[in-house]
Parts: structure tokens; sequence; C-alpha cells
């Protein structure tokens, strides 16, 4: 049987796959059952310093292959957070924790705390689409993003991952920028929107949002393959993996590990077993024998 094991900055999976920021993950219970159905890790919703009701519904909106979303980063404030990261990791999992903040002060303050509740990881989203203050403004802004990273660096032990935008004109500019990151995860949702032609309004009431899903696979693919290429760091590669052949494509673009998101929305949460016994079936009959042997393997 080929090991479905893999590591990214240190962190031993026993697959590649996690949950993927903002799906059932704001409550400890769902990321421990996530972890119960198969997933390898799970990453926590973005918390930021303080509580956030996000936006009025609709917040989410089906569209052809995917989904938009402007939740608007709602979540409980990080002082309210450490006994949902406490419930997830009674899993014996990884919990790794998403911050979001506007200085580096305010992502400091909140990674200290994913820190002492006991994440194994912070992974910063620098990429939101839909937030003014936070997100991808401060994602796109170089000097911001080197700053942040650096203050992170130099204060906690935990792996710190950079969740990297594709609403950028040039994501190098930006990976440089966060090099002092362990790990890079790419990508956030691509911005979008949708309109009701009978209300002649747009769907979303932030008119604007993330496009996820299907939709987005080969945008972030290719990205995923362009910073392996790049800058050499190890990827966790996410966006549109619904299937097994999904996983295998990023793994051979360079990413080590995996995330997902949507297609827990369209296919359930058997969708981490299912990928997991389609990627083992695969090696098996491809004669691989180690996930290694796949990360990268198509990049010329
Ligand atoms: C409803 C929803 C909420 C999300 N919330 C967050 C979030 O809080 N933080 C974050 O970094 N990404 C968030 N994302 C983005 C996902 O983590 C992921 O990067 C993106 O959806 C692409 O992966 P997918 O196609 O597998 O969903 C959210 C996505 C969706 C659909």
């Amino acid at each position: 049987m080929p090991s479905l094991k893999t590591t990214i900055t240190g962190i031993g999976l026993q697959n590649p796959l996690m949950l993927a920021s903002g799906i059932l993950d704001e409550n400890g219970y769902t990321m421990k059952n996530i972890l119960e159905c198969g997933a390898a890790a799970v990453v926590t919703k973005s918390i930021g310093r303080e509580e956030r009701t996000g936006y009025r519904p609709p917040i989410v909106a089906e569209v052809p292959d995917g989904l938009l979303n402007a939740v608007g980063l709602s979540n409980p404030g990080i002082d309210n957070f450490g006994n949902e990261v406490g419930i997830a990791l009674q899993a014996g999992k990884p919990v790794i924790g998403s911050i979001f903040g506007g200085t580096a002060d305010d992502f400091l303050y909140v990674g200290k705390k994913m820190e002492e509740y006991g994440a194994n990881a912070l992974e910063l989203n620098l990429s939101c689409p839909h937030v003014l203050g936070v997100g991808s403004e401060v994602g796109s802004d170089p000097e911001l993003v080197e700053e942040i990273i650096g203050e992170l660096k130099n204060k906690i032990e935990i792996p710190v991952w950079a969740k990297l935008s594709p609403n950028v004109t040039n994501i190098l500019e930006i990976a440089n920028a966060a090099s002092k990151a362990d790990a890079f995860v790419v990508i956030n949702t691509v911005r979008g929107m949708a309109i009701d032609i009978y209300a002649r309004r747009p769907v979303l009431s932030n008119a604007y949002g993330g496009l996820s899903g299907r939709a987005i696979k080969n945008v972030g693919i290719r990205y995923v393959y362009q910073l392996y290429k790049e800058t050499g760091k190890p990827i966790i590669g996410v966006g549109g993996i619904e299937a097994y052949e999904d996983a295998i494509e990023y793994l051979m673009a360079g990413a080590s590990a995996l995330e997902i998101g949507t297609g827990v929305y369209s296919k359930g949460k058997g969708i981490f077993s299912e990928i997991n016994s389609g990627i083992s079936s695969f090696m098996e009959s491809e004669g691989i024998a180690s996930i290694k042997e796949l990360v990268g393997a198509a990049v010329q």
C-alpha cells in the first residue's frame, strides 16, 4: 500500500488533505468532526482581534461550478476562541489557526493567543478579497506584509504560513515580501460578482465577493506551479479540489499539502476519505510509493 503521509513545515500529516479556512471551522465540534471524517488537519475560520458580525445576508450564492461569498470575516474574536481550538485538538490531529488583522500589532496579538491555545501553525489571511483594511488590502502591500511576517517570525515559535491572494498584478512581488514565512498557501478566492437580473441588483449584499470551487481550480494550479518553481518554498494548494485527480494535479504542480473548502459543500464531509482513497489507488496503479514522489513531478 502506498503511504499518504506528508510533512509541511515540520508538521506530520496522515494524508495531504486539510479543511480550508471558512468552512465549518468556527466551532470546535464541527472541526473535530471533520478530522474524524478523514481530514489530516483543519484550518480555523480567520479570527481577528475583536468580534465581527460580518455582512448582512445574502453572503453566499451558488454560481456555475462554484460559490461566490462575501461573509465579511464574521468571527467571535480571539479572546472567545480558545475553547473551540481546545475541542478541535481533542481529535489528536493538527489545528492551524487562521488569523487576520490590519497591522503587525494585530497579527501579533491574535497569533500569540492562537499559539497559547495550542495551534500547530498560523495561517495568515493576507488575501480575503472583500473587507476593507484587512485581507488582500494588507496582502497587496509588500512593505506591510514584510513587517507582519518579520514580527511574527521573531516572536512566535510555531510555523507561519502566508495565504496569498490571486487578485494581485504580480504575486512574486508579494511572495518575495513574505519570504520569511515557512510556507505559502495559494489561493484565496478570486474577486467576482453576480447580478440578479429580475431584481436588477447584485446578488450579494456586499455586491463584490470571492469566487471559489471548481471554477478557480486552474487559477490555483497555475499559482502553485509558479511559486514552487520560482521560490522553492513549501506550498499548500487550495482552490477547487473536489476529486482525486484535482488533488494529484496540485501535488504535481508543487503542493506538499492541500486544503478543501467548497468541495465540502458540494460533496459533503465524505470528500476527504473519498479523495484519499482515489489518491491511494492512483499511486498504486502508477507504482508511486510516497506523496513526496508526486510533489512537483510535473514542474519543468
Ligand atoms: C464561505 C467561505 C468562507 C471563507 N472564509 C475564509 C476565511 O475566513 N479565511 C480565509 O483565509 N479564507 C476563507 N475562504 C477561502 C477558502 O479558504 C479557500 O481559499 C477558497 O474558497 C478556495 O478553495 P475552495 O475552492 O476549495 O473553496 C472562504 C471561502 C468560502 C467559500
